[in-house]
């Protein structure tokens, strides 16, 4: 997806020849911006669809982006209502965390990590609090796999929901614990009526775009709807003009010279054109540039049968196997050599990246140390594919594909290399070096899941990860009891927030209570969804019992807060607390400020950073295994890698 909007850039920026206009730009853009207070939102919400004969129930596809050079897209296989949940159980988000400091202890030289075009940032996802510096999240599906076209962009994701599933699970009786990201079901929304065959566009946000200087041509939020703007303004002009006798082909050459052939450097307004398309001018005339937009980013489902991959055929839910945490399940009938899932990869060349030192305190800072030696690896490992004679991990990004668990006896689908005409793989890149794999920043190799045998709907997916997996897998349960018979006591009563946050009747401690001693473990901490900060809205919600689908929608960051008071009104407990938030002039100061009477909701614990069971010595990490002969030579360059 992203690396690529570079080409599409390249490809609007195609521009000709370099013309100062600047007056008679400077003409049309103040007239037609004059009336800013008009645009509230960008996006109109007009619908454009074609004519479609849905031939499967696939609701999403994979397939090539419909922005030229975006790689992989995601599209609608069905027509979507505004407020739709586009998949009924959201994706697996995993963690990444604090990883530029862990890999520079690793090896200090340039960092270059493919995922960092593919990650949200943690903190509008609440998960922040899990590293001391900066957690990244990856978020497979919607949130990696999709495009973003801020001015059409039609898909809202959600945070991931709290893993309540496993709040019975404890690090001192499950082995399994920690070996899997505890954050998922993040899920995805139709932001407006979306019509079968467009392409899906979720929201990146304006700052992913204002920090990547190549993208400063791309239009954001507003953009389309200024451009448009502009465009009318254009025309006036030139009717006004046209009554003075000024012949339509002077008014295209206008065009030509002040817009289309404009260097525009740096305009987000003027980039918003196709300035490659000669024909835009007339079709302007007919339909918005909104509406064009939409309808160029829409293929017919024939068009889209025969270049993707369906890209529903599997949904989440808990697993059967008791310590695998979530599995993925087939949502309908699928014959055999069906490809159940396309898989689209991130590469990392060099898998001690993930490697996580053991923390030291420098300069009253919390920093990793190589010479404290190794903490383990990054939970991302587990959810990556690899072979033991080669330092290359393959990260799948792909909806769903990362709940698939392991088992051999009951294995039903296996893995290959992608079909290059859907999607996203190269297979010319299996014969070249890792190092030239990294030359070239854009995820460019892909996997299918086919299935072996006629596989019923609700029957859980299972792929063999291969021999070197299992033993590892049994190694890790017999050294594990061991473990936990010498250490029965700290591991017995240690309590997550995830137990925390489960019992939602208890009534909180406030500041007071605790000052004699504290009433909650040492590893948690307290923090207010900031939602609920100068906002009463969650009070009506609260009225009719819906308070967490109204958080579950518009959930923000946690600050850091104290209870202060606890009060029973109209039978519910009402916490009064102090919510403290970093100053925007001086990130090291933190506003206080006083809410009163809100809602249990408002309260989350938190674990404290490198806490949580994925930092556990003991958790299992290992990496998903590539069948030999799948593998290419050319990649294995570790032939001593394995013990
Ligand atoms: C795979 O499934 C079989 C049959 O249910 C079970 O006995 C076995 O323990 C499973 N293997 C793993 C590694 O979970
Ligand atoms: C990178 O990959 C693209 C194809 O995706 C290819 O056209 C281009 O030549 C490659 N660039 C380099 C430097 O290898
Ligand atoms: C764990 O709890 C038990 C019983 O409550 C107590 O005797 C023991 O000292 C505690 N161990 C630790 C390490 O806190
Ligand atoms: C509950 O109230 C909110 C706010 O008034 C409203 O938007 C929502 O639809 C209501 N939900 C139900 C289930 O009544």
């Amino acid at each position: 997806m992203m690396p690529s909007f570079k080409m599409w850039i390249t490809l609007v920026a195609g521009a000709f020849a370099i013309i100062h206009a600047s007056s008679i730009e400077y003409t049309v853009l103040t007239r037609s911006l004059a009336q800013d207070a008009l645009i509230e939102e960008g996006i109109s919400e007009e619908i454009v669809s074609l004519p479609s004969n849905p031939s499967t129930e696939c609701g999403i596809w994979l397939a090539p982006s419909t922005i030229p050079g975006a790689g992989l897209g995601m599209y609608a296989g069905r027509d979507f209502r505004k407020g739709d949940l586009l998949q009924e159980y959201g994706d697996v988000v995993i963690p990444i965390i604090d990883i530029e400091s862990h890999a520079r202890e690793y090896s200090p030289e340039k960092w270059n990590f493919l995922w960092d075009e593919y990650t949200w940032d943690a903190e509008s996802l609440q998960m922040d609090h899990e590293g001391f510096g900066h957690v990244n999240v990856a978020s497979p599906g919607f949130g990696a796999a999709a495009n973003s076209f801020l001015g059409i962009f039609n898909v809202e994701e959600y945070s991931p929901m709290p893993y309540d599933e496993t709040a019975s699970l404890h690090r001192s009786k499950d082995p399994g614990l920690g070996g899997f990201s505890m954050y998922g079901n993040r899920l995805s929304v139709a932001k407006r009526d979306i019509s079968a065959g467009q392409e899906f566009f979720v929201s990146y946000g304006e700052n992913w775009f204002e920090t990547r200087p190549q993208m400063k041509t791309v239009p954001l939020f507003k953009d389309l709807k200024r451009a448009n703007q502009l465009f009318r303004s254009f025309r006036k002009l030139i009717q006004v003009d046209k009554e003075q006798g000024i012949p339509e082909e002077m008014a295209k050459e206008l065009w030509d010279v002040f817009i289309r052939n404009n260097k525009f450097d740096g305009s987000r307004i003027l980039g918003a054109f196709h300035h490659d398309d000669p024909n835009e001018l007339e079709i302007l005339k007919k339909m918005s540039l909104q509406s064009l937009r939409k309808l160029q980013s829409t293929r017919s489902l024939e068009w889209i049968e025969e270049h993707g991959t369906c890209g529903d055929h599997l949904k989440a839910g808990p697993s059967e196997l008791a310590q695998a945490g979530r599995g993925a399940f087939a949502s309908r009938f699928l014959p055999v050599d069906t490809v159940v899932a396309h898989v689209p990869l991130i590469h990392i060349s060099d898998r001690g990246r993930l490697n996580m030192y053991q923390l030291e305190t420098r300069s009253k800072q919390l920093r990793p140390s190589r010479s404290k030696g190794l903490l383990g690896q990054q939970i991302l490992l587990n959810y990556c594919y690899g072979h033991g004679e080669s330092t290359l991990l393959l990260c799948p990004y792909g909806p769903m594909v990362n709940y698939i668990n392991h088992n051999a006896t009951k294995a039903n689908v296996r893995l290959r290399w992608a079909d290059p005409q859907r999607g996203n793989h190269m297979p010319e890149l299996l014969e070249r070096s890792l190092e030239e794999l990294d030359t070239n920043a854009t995820a460019k190799l892909a996997f299918e899941l086919v299935a072996l045998r006629d596989i019923q709907a609700g029957e859980e997916i299972y792929l063999d990860y291969g021999e070197e997996w299992e033993q590892a897998w049994h190694g890790h349960l017999v050294k594990w009891q061991q473990q936990v018979k010498d250490h029965r006591d700290d591991l017995g009563n240690y309590t997550s927030a995830r137990q925390l946050n489960a019992d939602k009747r208890s009534r909180l401690y406030t500041e007071f209570d605790q000052i004699e001693s504290p009433r909650y473990p040492a590893n948690v901490e307290i923090k207010c969804e900031k939602l609920f900060l100068d906002n009463d809205d969650w009070e009506e919600f609260a009225a009719n019992n819906t308070i967490d689908d109204y958080l579950r929608s518009h959930r923000d960051e946690l600050l850091p807060c104290e209870i202060m008071r606890v009060e029973r009104i109209d039978g519910q407990l009402r916490y009064t607390v102090v919510m403290k938030e970093p100053d925007p002039d001086d990130d090291s100061l933190l506003i206080n400020h006083l809410e009163e009477h809100l809602p249990r909701q408002a309260i989350r614990f938190v674990d404290k950073p490198y806490t949580s069971d994925i930092f556990l010595t003991n958790a299992f990490r290992h990496d998903i295994r590539i069948p030999n002969e799948m593998f290419p030579q050319a990649w294995r360059n570790a032939i001593q890698t394995e013990r």
